[in-house]
């Protein structure tokens, strides 16, 4: 790799271990990716935020950096942690749990990133411009942050975000790249254009094709931040689609010639493969709400949807999750939500250690009912929020 001189002292050593490290594990990576140089980032996101996924080894990781005086260099967020900072209790989340959980979110803090916590941070506390080449972890936010709003960043991973965080720099290579940007096939989609219909053609797509670039056609030009993020994360978890374009709907979508590649039609009979695949059980414990995490919008629809109704089955738990900052934008619908169940924030239902108390969780979510079962050892329930609900009433 072609690096400045500037560059290359860090690799020595000159600027500190912390530098030295991340200069190591970027320049890894992108001899491994066939990178040609490194590129400044305007922004970061990390994931490995919870204690959950982490483990003692990834906290010892984050103590060595936070030591070894690792400072970020840009704007950066983090994904959402393994409880609410304050409700962990309501949670079931043990003492030592959330012990850790806290020096971890200390340790972030620490090397100056905001720790806001959520999984959608392009909504408010990280929101990169068309054009910006970032470096963001979080399958969906990436996703999304490629897509809609045409900003540049790969897959990257947790170690790898903060790297490039630390540097201000990531490698070249991959959807920072033109060429790679490109449509790989043609999705010829046919759904009912609910929020939960993007969500299950994100998981027929993901199905269908596993990875590369799809050009979808037939999506509504509305087609809003709501349905954007459902179709970005269930395609990252059913398969591992990094960068989508919609005709009428995406920033670059327009600039493409797609006439030569392949058409794949997602209509009635795919959903239902798709839906079939989510559904593994029928009755649930817990339902959970928010993945991503709950936008200001969908905030204020599920409170309307739930004014004036009764939780009458005490025995199914029931969690909102979203961001501290949306929560605190939304005191009255927070209101009437807990009635049902608490509006928890910079948590989630996969990133919360939910398997020592729950075994069968519903969600509306196809990227929640793909990690479900195997991050969280649960059956889980997929349907419309409102499906959901009636379960309860
Ligand atoms: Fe966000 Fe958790 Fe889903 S991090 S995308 S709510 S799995």
């Amino acid at each position: 790799m072609d690096l400045t001189r500037e560059e290359e002292a860090i690799l020595n050593g000159e600027e500190g271990e912390g530098m030295q490290k991340a200069m190591e594990l970027v320049t890894a990576l992108g001899k491994i990716y066939g990178a040609e140089d490194l590129i400044d980032i305007t922004s970061a996101h990390l994931s490995g935020a919870s204690y959950k996924t982490i483990g003692d080894g990834g906290l010892k990781y984050l103590e060595d950096m936070a030591a070894g005086g690792a400072k970020v260099s840009v704007p950066s967020t983090l994904n959402p942690v393994g409880m609410d900072r304050g409700r962990w209790e309501e949670m079931h989340i043990s003492k030592e749990f959330a012990e850790k959980q806290l020096r971890i979110i200390d340790l972030y803090g620490q090397m100056g990133i905001r720790t806001t916590c959520s999984c959608t941070p392009y909504t408010g506390a990280n929101v990169p411009s068309y054009g910006d080449h970032i470096a963001w972890a979080e399958s969906s936010a990436l996703s999304f942050a490629n897509s809609y709003i045409g900003a540049r960043t790969n897959r990257e991973g947790g170690p790898g975000a903060l790297a490039a965080a630390i540097l201000g720099k990531t490698a070249n290579y991959g959807l920072h790249l033109d060429e790679k940007r490109k449509p790989t096939v043609v999705i010829d989609a046919e759904i009912d254009g609910s929020v939960f219909s993007y969500s299950l053609l994100g998981q027929a797509v993901g199905m269908a094709i596993g990875s590369g670039v799809p050009y979808f056609r037939g999506l509504s030009p509305d087609t809003g931040v709501e349905e954007a993020k459902a179709l970005s994360s269930a395609m990252a978890a059913s398969g591992s689609v990094a960068l989508w374009h919609a005709e009428g709907v995406t920033p670059e979508a327009g600039g493409f010639d797609v006439s030569g590649l392949d058409t794949i039609h997602i209509g009635e009979k795919e959903l239902k493969a798709a839906y079939d695949k989510l559904n593994t059980v029928e009755d649930v414990q817990l339902i959970a709400i928010g993945c991503p995490h709950l936008t200001e919008k969908e905030m204020h629809q599920i409170a309307a949807f739930l004014k004036g109704k009764k939780k009458v089955n005490r025995d199914v738990e029931i969690w909102f999750c979203t961001s501290e900052e949306v929560r605190a934008k939304c005191p009255e619908d927070v209101r009437v939500m807990e009635e049902f169940g608490p509006v928890l924030a910079d948590t989630c239902m996969v990133v919360a250690p939910i398997e020592g108390t729950f075994q069968r969780t519903g969600t509306n979510s196809a990227k929640a009912g793909n990690y479900l079962p195997t991050l969280c050892s649960q059956k889980a329930l997929c349907r419309d929020i409102p499906v959901l609900m009636e379960l309860v009433m």
